[in-house]
């Protein structure tokens, strides 16, 4: 789509930030709110100083991370939300008890990528933000600084992925060259050291990223490719392509929950009506594609003769999304029609993927679809458990997160 106004609408975070959702299902959500902590709770000492990396298939047990894990921090993110519902000083210890990881992830440049952003806000901005430990500001500047270093002119927009050895040559070398929509959350990494350093070029980054992606990532009728190539000589952009959707063409249920949330918080950081624009074309588009129980499929285009797996966690981040949208929006009409989408959604993963009641089980949510095609579609998903968490709070009035 085309960008026709990023002018500052002069609106600021602090006066946005205290909003009750106008939700229809308070009650049920404080509930599932409180259950999902008392869960975090016992699995403080289950996992030690372990980081969930994915449900192991057939069970309500968790895999754990090695190194150079994208998702180590959404358990740390879980910790830190728990501790500020509780301030219970163990999970304030055990989120804590976790930074030489991330410590070690800045002293590996070979680490750094977009992820930085989900890293770091999730652990050290958290810290910083929920207890002033200046260590912590420290680490997440240090971040944020790779992070915007990773703009590779004349290409508009910062570095996404890196490639691997497992890739093959010719995946590698696009992977250079490319702006993945998951990136889109990870801004919030860079308009935060912003506020916190006056340094212009934190926002000036984020917002050509934000808007590189929006142009090209973001179709005319507000679906979203996954992937978008650029030649790396000139920086003009070549084309879409997909890595976990269905198709190049089709619309990755998770990727366009990215885009909607992260949209959605770049209006609340910056003001900028073009980034909630945007965030609401793409929430409008999924809203009649949603099947009865409200949970996205892992894409919006799958055929009917594919198995229907749905994808919670795309659901949670959509959901924690189109609540942002809401707060962003502030209230009347606009305000209602988000929170009926995030309420819509937040009902079905309550109703009918929650599993924090459950004893034995280690996570919040039942069905994420991490990537399909490689037989990964129907797990427990930490990234699913913290987006949830993050979508119970905001339905019931919670506006202080990390992004
Ligand atoms: N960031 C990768 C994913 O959403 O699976």
């Amino acid at each position: 789509m085309s960008i026709n106004d990023t002018a500052d609408s002069g609106e600021s975070y602090a006066t946005l930030a205290q909003f009750q959702p106008p939700t229809a299902h308070k009650t049920q959500f404080t509930d599932a709110l409180q259950r999902a902590v008392a869960k975090i709770e016992q699995l403080v000492p289950v996992f030690g100083l372990r980081n969930p990396r994915m449900g192991v298939e057939g069970t309500y047990s968790y895999e754990f991370c090695t190194e150079d894990e994208w998702v180590a921090s959404f358990w740390t993110g879980q910790l830190w939300l728990a501790y500020s519902l509780t301030g219970d000083q163990r999970l304030k210890n055990s989120a804590r008890a976790r930074r030489g990881y991330f410590q070690r992830v800045l002293e590996n440049p070979a680490w750094h990528d977009h992820d930085l952003g989900f890293l770091f806000l999730l652990s050290c901005v958290a810290d910083y933000k929920l207890t002033g430990e200046s260590d912590a500001r420290a680490m997440a500047l240090r971040a944020a600084d790779f992070l915007a270093a990773r703009w590779r002119q004349p290409m508009p927009f910062v570095m996404c992925w890196n490639p691997m050895k497992r890739d093959t040559p010719e995946f590698a070398t696009r992977k250079t060259r490319t702006l993945n929509i998951d990136s889109l959350q990870g801004m919030s990494l860079l308009y935060w050291a912003h506020r916190e350093t006056g340094q212009r070029s934190f926002v000036d980054i984020a917002n050509m990223h934000n808007e590189t992606g929006i142009t090209h990532l973001i179709r005319d009728d507000f679906s979203s490719y996954h992937c978008y190539e650029f030649d790396p000589g000139t920086g003009k952009p070549i084309g879409g392509y997909t890595h976990q959707g269905l198709n190049d063409e089709s619309c990755w249920s998770r990727g366009q929950s990215w885009a909607i949330h992260g949209l959605a918080q770049s209006y609340l950081n910056t003001g900028n009506r073009a980034f909630r624009d945007a965030a609401v074309g793409m929430a409008d588009y999924i809203s009649d594609k949603l099947p009865e129980d409200g949970v996205p499929l892992w894409d919006y285009d799958l055929p009917t003769d594919r198995h229907p797996y749905r994808d919670t966690s795309a659901g949670a981040v959509t959901a924690a999304g189109a609540y942002t949208l809401a707060q962003g929006i502030g209230g009347g009409a606009g305000a209602e029609k988000y929170t009926a989408l995030a309420d819509k959604i937040l009902l079905g993963l309550v109703e009918n993927y929650d599993i924090a009641g459950l004893e034995g089980a280690e996570g919040l949510l039942k069905e994420g679809a991490a990537f399909v095609d490689l037989g990964r579609a129907d797990n427990m998903l930490p990234y699913g458990d913290y987006y949830y968490l993050e979508a119970l709070m905001r339905a019931v009035g919670h506006t202080e997160f990390f992004w």
